[in-house]
């Protein structure tokens, strides 16, 4: 444990606590079976989802990572192949999920800090591959990319992505876990990002702060085998339109705040390039994300990450040389500022 109390928790923004006005909104919940299809509550939420999508109809699931695993298995058959980014969240952290319970496989293309590059995903494709090849029926993209450090993927990449995979014949899916800040970030309407794509997750648990769940989104005809496979998966739910509740409360509340989260990042990365250029360049942090690559000041991730605990600021360890800070609701000006101290302190240190 740290000796300092703690400051600031930016491992995640998953970590946030429902605020009052969400539990009042959960407990207040009119709720039915929702396997029986019979809970007013979550059918509200995935309509109103779809319709900010501009998608037909939508799934609420317990998480975005089976959010992702449905979306892309309406996508790709057992056998088939999903070409995504190195970094993407669905092929490093949704522990093999797509090919132990979907049966596709992957390929991906290097994403420098998660950007993607609309030419090599379409390059990479093999669509109709015939007998000796694995052929390709969708590609994934992640908007904002986690790992990347809250990028968000340009707007005319996503169509070019989308005019390209049209014209291969193959499907995009969007794992759009925050969407919400790329929307926020840039002011790209939600339904244009959901028009690029054929299927879309959207969680409610991250930068929203809903303590559960996620909405895919897509056609009529894939939302009704979706929930068949959800069912399948193990995740059919019953009474949930009590935590459907706090998901509408996140996007009707909770929404457009996360400018907040935006500038509080934008500082801490601004406070740790003061003292360690070589880290981060403040202008990379579109969103609520900020990696820093600890490279050049050959202090490793666990190290930084110790010390900073040790002034009670909690970052994660992502690989040997690099760190993350997520900001989020359960943080405001003043966490935010003595967060972007600490660090700086630790890493000029
Ligand atoms: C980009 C991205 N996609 C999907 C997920 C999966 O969400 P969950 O943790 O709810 O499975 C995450 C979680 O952090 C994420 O960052």
């Amino acid at each position: 444990m740290p000796s300092s109390p703690i400051v600031a928790d930016l491992r995640s923004d998953t970590l946030t606590k429902p605020t009052p006005g969400m539990r009042e909104a959960m407990a207040a919940a009119e709720v039915g079976d929702d396997v029986y299809g019979e809970d007013p509550t979550v059918n509200a939420l995935e309509q109103h989802v779809a319709d900010l999508l501009g998608h037909e109809a939508g799934l609420f699931t317990p998480t975005g990572s089976l959010a992702n695993m449905l979306g892309v298995r309406l996508l790709v058959e057992p056998g088939q192949e999903l070409i995504c980014d190195t970094l993407a969240h669905v092929v490093r952290a949704e522990l093999g999920g797509h090919g132990a319970l979907g049966g596709i496989t992957t390929r991906t293309v290097p994403s420098p800090r998660g950007r993607m590059d609309a030419e090599a995903l379409l390059a990479t494709a093999a669509p109709d591959a015939g007998p000796y090849l694995v052929s390709t029926t969708a590609i994934a993209v992640e908007n904002t990319h986690n790992f990347g450090g809250g990028t968000v993927q340009p707007v005319e990449q996503l169509r070019r992505l989308r005019e390209g995979a049209t014209a291969l014949g193959i499907a995009v899916h969007l794992d759009g876990a925050r969407l919400w800040n790329a929307h926020v970030a840039t002011g790209v309407p939600l339904a244009e990002y959901g028009a690029l794509s054929d299927t879309v997750s959207v969680c409610l648990s991250k930068g929203l702060g809903a303590p559960v769940g996620s909405v895919l989104v897509s056609s009529a005809e894939r939302i009704a085998r979706a929930r068949i496979l959800r069912k399948r998966y193990g995740a059919g739910m019953r009474q949930v339109g009590i935590l459907a509740a706090a998901g509408r409360y996140a996007l009707d509340h909770q929404l457009t705040r996360l400018a907040e989260d935006h500038a509080h990042a934008r500082s801490i990365a601004e406070a740790v390039a003061e003292v360690l250029p070589s880290a981060v360049d403040p202008d990379d942090v579109e969103t609520n994300i900020v990696v820093l690559d600890l490279t050049a000041s050959g202090r490793s991730g666990a190290d930084v990450a110790a010390a900073a605990r040790e002034h009670g600021v909690l970052v994660s360890a992502l690989g040997p040389w690099m760190v993350r800070a997520v900001t989020h609701l359960d943080l405001d000006d003043e966490a935010a500022a003595g967060a972007a101290r600490v660090l700086a302190k630790v890493l000029s240190s």
